[in-house]
């Protein structure tokens, strides 16, 4: 394995990302030429955080898992997945690390049909040798006795119905233990009240510390992981821009993420100063910045903290354009921003009345909280 330690491509942050995919491109072939399925991924997920991946059928989410799982292989880019360079192993040492790091769950359970409940999930232990022989059988009905099938170990899959298979796949998937489960639409074949029973068993692995991503249709669903990852036309939509203005349309924060420039501060950094010309508006993605407000006759700063998805420069943006507030990088961490001009950020809210209006309010409010804090002592 450490023949494939991951490379840190030097963003400062000094984080380890569980799976880290950089830059992936993905094009299919077909008859009338090159289709584009992925476009500039880029998306981190750390060590025990349950994600979902949602968006319209087509738009490239099974895609984006088989870059993670190694079925299939990106056209460009890096992918790293528990320290593993992805797109660098070869097929030989790709079915063994599968093995030990990922559970795979598919939408059609995929079990095999001629072989016993239990026999399908000491498959993998036999396949990976991770398990002792003798100790396979009762690891296997361990696991069954998770998902509460322990009964049927030794019915044929089809014995079951689908709600049970996929509860056998889900077992089959912690065969060896894997950190990272990736699940594609596991519940898309499911009664609603036998997914809810499906993803409560994600929610089970999830509080016991497995890195989650599933993909489905299900909005209500995908609420309630930690977090979400949209996908459009083979591109990730920015949640934090997203989250930063909520009411643009998924192509206009496409296209504001597309305008936008990435940038990175080491912890303590200055990102701007009080009393300097204003022209660039920014939605934190990364870590925490502090604005700092300077008060009359007084020495001392008050600090406002803005996490992921908060913005900060709107307030001149529609105001006199001239920064009345310094912004640092807090002492914490390094800051992840996204930069976009007020040239840039007029063009998107001509687009979108009610976005201008949003954050015209949101303007506002800050100033107001601004000069409350200024002037308390
Ligand atoms: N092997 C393939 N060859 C050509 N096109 C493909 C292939 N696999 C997927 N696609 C196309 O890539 C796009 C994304 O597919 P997919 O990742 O399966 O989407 P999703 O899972 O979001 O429904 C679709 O337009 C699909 O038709
Ligand atoms: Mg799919």
């Amino acid at each position: 394995m450490s023949l494939f330690t991951k490379q840190k491509n030097g963003n400062g942050s000094g984080n380890h990302a569980m799976i880290d995919l950089r830059g992936v491109h993905k094009y299919y072939k077909t008859a009338v030429g090159d289709y584009h399925a992925l476009n500039s991924i880029d998306l981190q997920i750390n060590a025990g955080e349950f994600v979902s991946i949602i968006g319209k059928s087509g738009s490239g989410k099974s895609t984006l898992l088989n870059m993670i799982t190694g079925i299939d292989r990106p056209t460009s880019g890096e992918v790293f997945v528990n320290d593993a360079a992805v797109h660098e192993l070869n097929e030989n040492r790709m079915a063994r690390w599968r093995g030990k790091t990922l559970g795979i769950v598919f939408q059609f359970f995929q079990l095999l049909p001629t072989i016993s409940v239990i026999e399908n999930i000491m498959l993998p232990m036999d396949f990976c040798r991770t398990v002792p022989i003798r100790e396979r059988e009762k690891r296997a009905l361990d696991l069954l006795e998770t998902v509460e099938l322990a009964d049927h170990a030794y019915k044929l899959p089809t014995a079951l119905s689908g709600g049970q298979q996929q509860r056998v796949a889900i077992a089959r998937a912690l065969a060896n233990d894997p950190p990272i489960i990736i699940a594609d639409e596991p519940t898309g074949n499911l009664d609603s009240k036998t997914a809810e029973a499906v993803f409560a068993l994600f929610n089970d692995l999830a509080a016991k510390g497995k890195t989650i991503i599933i993909v489905t249709h299900d909005s209500a669903l995908a609420k309630r992981t930690q977090r979400t990852a949209l996908i459009a036309d083979g591109e990730i939509v920015n949640e934090y821009v997203a989250k930063a203005m909520p009411t643009l349309s998924r192509e206009q924060i496409l296209q504001a993420a597309h305008l936008a420039k990435a940038q990175t501060y080491e912890a303590g950094a200055l990102i701007l100063d009080e009393g300097t010309n204003a022209d660039t508006f920014y939605v934190v993605t990364k870590g925490t910045v502090e604005v700092i407000l300077p008060r009359a006759n007084q020495s001392d700063v008050i600090a406002v903290q803005l996490g992921a998805g908060k913005v900060f420069g709107e307030m001149e943006f529609f105001h006199e354009k001239k920064h009345r507030a310094s912004v640092r990088a807090s002492e914490h961490g390094a800051v992840e921003v996204l930069a976009i001009s007020y040239d840039q950020l007029q063009e998107l809210l001509s687009q979108s009345e009610v976005t201008r209006e949003a954050l015209h309010q949101m303007a506002d409010q800050h100033e107001a909280e601004n000069l409350q804090k200024r002037g308390s002592s």
